[in-house]
């Protein structure tokens, strides 16, 4: 909807409008509760599960999903059942079925269920492919730990873009001239479920830019100033990446504009 918005046009202005936008489009939908079902099995909390499975208990309790209890199970007991469905099948038979429970790895409709508008991200026309199985929650979420926004096992004092660069290892490397921008983490610029601009971008034109890079205006619009340099008719000849300005936005090897 930002596209109708051209900076060089309607100057300050336009960047309020940006920020009020961008701004209603980050409000968060709270997730419904649609923990999954297994036939014929019931609701035992999370006590009977730490009989076997000590480790993932211990640390859980501190997990965002500790905090919510599924309606109708024992009060505060619940939370590991809330992704993995009612465990009494499972802890009866212990060793002999694993299977009567089920793994959000490889079913994350048991997460989507719930979380329902990271299942519409995921359908967009650029999606991170998770429905597709090529990728899974787990590789960005411990379901299980302290910080669910982080892998298992990652570094936790890492930044938050440690959890993409195992997979993207060009963008999140070390740059001789580093785009600051970087440091604010990847999820400046790219949503990491899904979106309508391709690469999975928030923004698809200068207003991508333009939240963090401030205009000035002097003069006529087309003098308009990014960077203590007029910008007025570059910004005219495409988005500040593909007019072949600023094609190293990750970072530089060599130009600390970022050009090359
Ligand atoms: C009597 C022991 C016992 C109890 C009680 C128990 N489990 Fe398990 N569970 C196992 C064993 C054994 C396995 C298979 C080996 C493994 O993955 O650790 C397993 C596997 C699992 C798996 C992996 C299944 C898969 O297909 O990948 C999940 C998830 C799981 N348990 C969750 C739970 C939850 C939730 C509870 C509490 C409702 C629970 N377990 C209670 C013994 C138990
Ligand atoms: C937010 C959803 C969620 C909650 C809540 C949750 N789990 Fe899990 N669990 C998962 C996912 C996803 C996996 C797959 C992890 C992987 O393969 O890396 C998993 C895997 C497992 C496994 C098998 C693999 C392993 O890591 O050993 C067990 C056992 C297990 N969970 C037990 C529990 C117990 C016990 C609780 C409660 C203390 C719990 N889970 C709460 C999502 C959840
Ligand atoms: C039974 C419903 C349910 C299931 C299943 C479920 N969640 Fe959640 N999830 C919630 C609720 C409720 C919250 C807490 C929201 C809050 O704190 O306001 C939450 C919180 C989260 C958060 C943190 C959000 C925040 O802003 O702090 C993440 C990330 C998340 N879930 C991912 C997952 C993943 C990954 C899975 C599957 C492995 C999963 N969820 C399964 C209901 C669910
Ligand atoms: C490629 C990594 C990646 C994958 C795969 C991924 N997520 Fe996320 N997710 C993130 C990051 C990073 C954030 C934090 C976004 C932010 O802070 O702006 C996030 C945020 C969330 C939130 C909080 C609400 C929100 O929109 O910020 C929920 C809920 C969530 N993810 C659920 C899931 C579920 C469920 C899956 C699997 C079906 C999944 N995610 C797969 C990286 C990922
Ligand atoms: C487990 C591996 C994995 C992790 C972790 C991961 N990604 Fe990805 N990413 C992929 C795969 C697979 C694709 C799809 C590639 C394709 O379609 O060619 C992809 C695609 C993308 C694309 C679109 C690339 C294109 O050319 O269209 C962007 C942007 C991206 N990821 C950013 C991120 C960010 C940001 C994070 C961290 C929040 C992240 N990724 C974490 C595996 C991963
Ligand atoms: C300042 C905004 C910004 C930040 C921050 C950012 N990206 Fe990007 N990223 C872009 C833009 C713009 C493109 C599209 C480049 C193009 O089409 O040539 C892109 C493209 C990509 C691609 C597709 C491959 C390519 O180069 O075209 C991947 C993968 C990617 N980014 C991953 C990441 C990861 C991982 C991080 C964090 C370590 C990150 N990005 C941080 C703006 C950003
Ligand atoms: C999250 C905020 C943020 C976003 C979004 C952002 N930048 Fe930056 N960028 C910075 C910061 C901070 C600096 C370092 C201070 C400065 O030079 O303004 C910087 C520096 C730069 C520089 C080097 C300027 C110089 O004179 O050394 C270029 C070029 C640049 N950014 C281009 C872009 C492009 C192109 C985009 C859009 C794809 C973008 N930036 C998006 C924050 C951001």
């Amino acid at each position: 909807m930002i596209k109708f918005l051209k900076p060089m046009d309607c100057g300050v202005l336009c960047l309020l409008l940006v920020s009020f936008w961008t701004g209603c489009g980050t409000s968060v939908q709270q997730p419904v509760v649609r923990p999954p079902q297994i036939q014929g099995a019931s609701h035992v909390g999370d006590q009977v599960c730490a009989d076997c499975h000590q480790a993932i208990t211990d640390v859980f309790a501190s997990s965002a999903h500790a905090r919510f209890k599924v309606p109708g199970a024992p009060a505060g007991q619940a939370g590991c059942e809330s992704c993995h469905g009612p465990g009494s099948l499972h802890a009866q038979s212990g060793m002999a079925t694993p299977a009567v429970i089920h793994n959000p790895r490889r079913e994350p409709g048991t997460c989507l269920d719930c979380h329902q508008e990271i299942h519409t991200k995921l359908r967009l026309p650029n999606h991170h492919p998770v429905l597709e199985g090529l990728l899974q929650c787990v590789d960005c979420h411990d379901p299980h730990g302290r910080d669910i926004f982080r892998p298992a096992g990652g570094p936790f004092y890492a930044s938050l873009n440690e959890s993409c660069a195992p997979c993207h290892q060009e963008q999140a490397r070390r740059f001789v001239f580093e785009h600051e921008a970087m440091r604010e983490g990847c999820t400046e610029c790219h949503d990491p479920h899904g979106s309508i601009q391709s690469k999975l971008l928030v923004q698809g034109d200068a207003n991508l830019c333009l939240k963090c890079h401030a205009q000035v205006q002097f003069g006529s619009p087309s003098d308009m100033l990014i960077g203590k340099v007029p910008h007025g008719q570059k910004v005219q000849a495409g988005s500040c990446w593909t007019a072949g300005c600023h094609t190293q936005v990750h970072g530089s090897m060599v130009d600390p504009k970022l050009r090359f």
